[in-house]
């Protein structure tokens, strides 16, 4: 089973961003935990991370070509991006949205998500383990 795990605008930060908010991981911390997981699940994951709204739909187009699902943490595009929305249903690629904080917690701009309207579902305020518990349930999913 291969996944594709796609991270959004400023994750690239993570680690020096917000410390108090997402505490001190780094992006590449978040991809060598999760590949723990991946390995346990037999799955194979695929991590890339994008400032680029465009570079974002143009991996989840590509994601058609050999790729079972989608982990996708689209950070400030969840609240705004009816072009990832879209993206997403329109290669029919199943996918699950995590977040690293609870947005629903947080400021009420937030609290709309436009992709989780055609994901599998949504995780947030785990921290990193919302990846681990997102990529768990995608591939519970794409195991029945
Ligand atoms: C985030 C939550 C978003 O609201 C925010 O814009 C991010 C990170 C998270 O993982 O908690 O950049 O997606």
């Amino acid at each position: 089973m291969r996944i594709l795990v796609l991270n959004g605008p400023n994750l690239n930060l993570l680690g020096t961003r917000e410390q108090t908010v997402y505490g001190s991981e780094t992006m590449q911390d978040i991809e060598t935990f999760l590949r723990q997981t991946a390995q346990t699940l037999n799955a194979e994951i695929v991590f890339k991370q994008s400032n680029s709204e465009s570079a974002l739909i143009d991996e989840i187009h590509a994601s058609r070509d050999g790729f079972d699902g989608i982990i996708i943490n689209p950070a400030a595009y969840t609240h705004t991006s009816i072009a990832i929305m879209d993206a997403i249903a329109g290669v029919g690629v199943p996918a699950v949205e995590v977040h690293l904080s609870n947005i629903h917690a947080r400021e009420s701009f937030r609290h709309t998500s436009y992709p989780a309207r055609v994901c599998v579902g949504q995780i947030c305020g785990f921290g990193k383990m919302s990846y681990e518990l997102g990529l768990r349930a995608l591939v519970h999913r794409l195991s029945k």
